[in-house]
């Protein structure tokens, strides 16, 4: 397995590219299965989670390429398709259910492993069967897995409200949606940057969807789509980890093809942290100008601070000139970080939701051990603010988000390499 190591206390200083959005190309992908031919998707970021979705959508019979930098992907859909995500690929990615949508709603049936649980919590799909139920499909769950169908091979229109924000139940069921019989409205959904980015790749394939980016999507379903052809959007969580990279004392990075616009929440944050952020061509550039101030940070869906940002902006706090509280009311049990920081000097509790960060002078390296994917990249930005070597280990975590993290923060002057545990 791999490792990080990184030589920490060394400022950040210069320009970094960011790649296309995981978030946005999982769905996308996935939505390829609504219309049968030869997709083409680019700006894919090469990521193992993408590299698990062109599995999957190969285990049902499409043929799944990339481009020689791995940047774009293309895709080819069969007459027929299996309409199947067995379990040993949705257990190595929760999103692998965005599938269900497109299979029901284009193939008539689906049977999608249950995620089953995960390391942030119980992470439930009730909200994405509803809504695929309200569209007619009959659903039933056996044997660990759930199989939809849409009686007589086409799901129907309807009005829907989902219970909570969900950012994949929302997409499912606007892709299960555009293909319906008549016409659908969806309430509450997620208006995240990632949903208009489906939205918006689903109607250059012909769909009728309007108010994404609003909590009411209104769909006009039809009866076929043609082929994907679409750019996908920045990754802005990566960008906003980069971004909290320069936000960190004595550090100032650019942050290169990042829409600022997607990061409000957060560039409200680091401003009150004292970072100097400012829109510059193409990007943001982040300025940490001495010891951060103390901030108190509440996730909350889009346009709130991102659950995605959480544990790394706890590392800013860490080394803050006072206390801050981080709630995080997104996801329960999103608080492994806590521990592994606490190795490296800083000192936190937590109580049920929150999290009291009373900032220190100054972090130091040790080996710690990435348990999810954020966590993995805010211990990563610990290594980079601590005194000596911090060792980050099980870095599968951070590969399944983060493109070659150690060969984009390097240049920025990171003493940072990948070694085996
Ligand atoms: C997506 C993102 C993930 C991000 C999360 C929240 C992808 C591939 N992943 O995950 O990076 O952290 O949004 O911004 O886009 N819930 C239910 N029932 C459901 C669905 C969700 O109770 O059927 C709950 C979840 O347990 C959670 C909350 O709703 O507490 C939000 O989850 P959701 O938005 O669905 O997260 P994902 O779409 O899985």
């Amino acid at each position: 397995m791999d490792k990080i190591i990184i030589e920490g206390g060394v400022p950040l200083r210069g320009a970094v590219q960011v790649s296309g959005a995981k978030n946005a190309t999982l769905p996308i992908l996935a939505s390829a299965l609504l219309a049968e031919g030869d997709h083409l998707v680019r700006n894919v970021p090469d990521l193992a989670d993408v590299r698990t979705m062109g599995r999957l959508l190969s285990h049902m019979g499409c043929t799944f390429e990339r481009s020689a930098d791995h940047h774009a992907a293309s895709l080819r859909v069969p007459a027929a398709v299996l309409p199947e995500a067995p379990y040993e690929l949705v257990k190595t990615m929760r999103a692998s259910v965005v599938v269900l949508g497109p299979l029901v709603a284009r193939w008539g049936r689906a049977r999608v492993s249950l995620p089953g649980g995960c390391a942030i919590g119980a992470r439930p799909i009730d909200l994405h069967l509803k809504g695929l139920e309200a569209l007619g499909a009959e659903i039933e769950l056996s044997h660990g897995y759930v199989t939809a169908t849409a009686p007589g091979g086409r799901l129907k229109g309807a009005d829907f409200t989902f219970d909570g924000q969900t950012v994949t139940g929302t997409e499912n069921i606007m892709m299960a949606a555009a293909l319906a019989d008549g016409r659908s409205v969806l309430r509450n959904c997620a208006r995240e940057p990632e949903v208009i980015d489906l939205a918006e790749a689903l109607n250059r394939m012909g769909a009728r969807i309007e108010g994404a980016g609003t909590d009411a999507l209104r769909i006009e379903g039809v009866t076929s789509l043609r082929p994907l052809d679409h750019t996908v959007i920045a990754d802005r969580i990566e960008a906003g980890t980069f971004m909290v990279a320069g936000a960190l004392p004595g550090c100032d990075v650019e942050v290169r093809g990042c829409l600022a616009g997607h990061l409000e929440a957060l560039i409200v944050k680091l401003r009150a942290l004292g970072a100097t952020v400012t829109e510059v061509a193409g990007g943001v550039r982040v300025t940490g100008d001495g010891r951060p101030r103390p901030v108190d940070v509440r996730t909350s869906p889009h346009p709130g601070f991102p659950t995605d940002m959480q544990a790394q902006v706890m590392v800013p706090l860490c080394l803050a000139d006072g206390s801050s509280t981080v709630t995080e009311t997104v996801f329960e049990n999103r608080f492994m970080h806590v521990q592994e920081l606490q190795r490296l000097g800083a000192d936190i509790s937590t109580d049920g939701k929150t999290a009291v960060v009373r900032g220190v002078a100054s972090l130091s390296g040790a080996p710690v051990m990435a348990s999810d994917l954020r966590a993995s990249a805010a211990l990563v930005l610990a290594g980079l603010a601590a005194e000596g070597t911090t060792e980050v280990l099980r870095v599968y975590h951070l590969d399944r988000g983060y493109e070659r993290i150690e060969a984009k923060l390097a240049p920025l002057g990171a003493r940072i390499r990948r070694g085996k545990e």
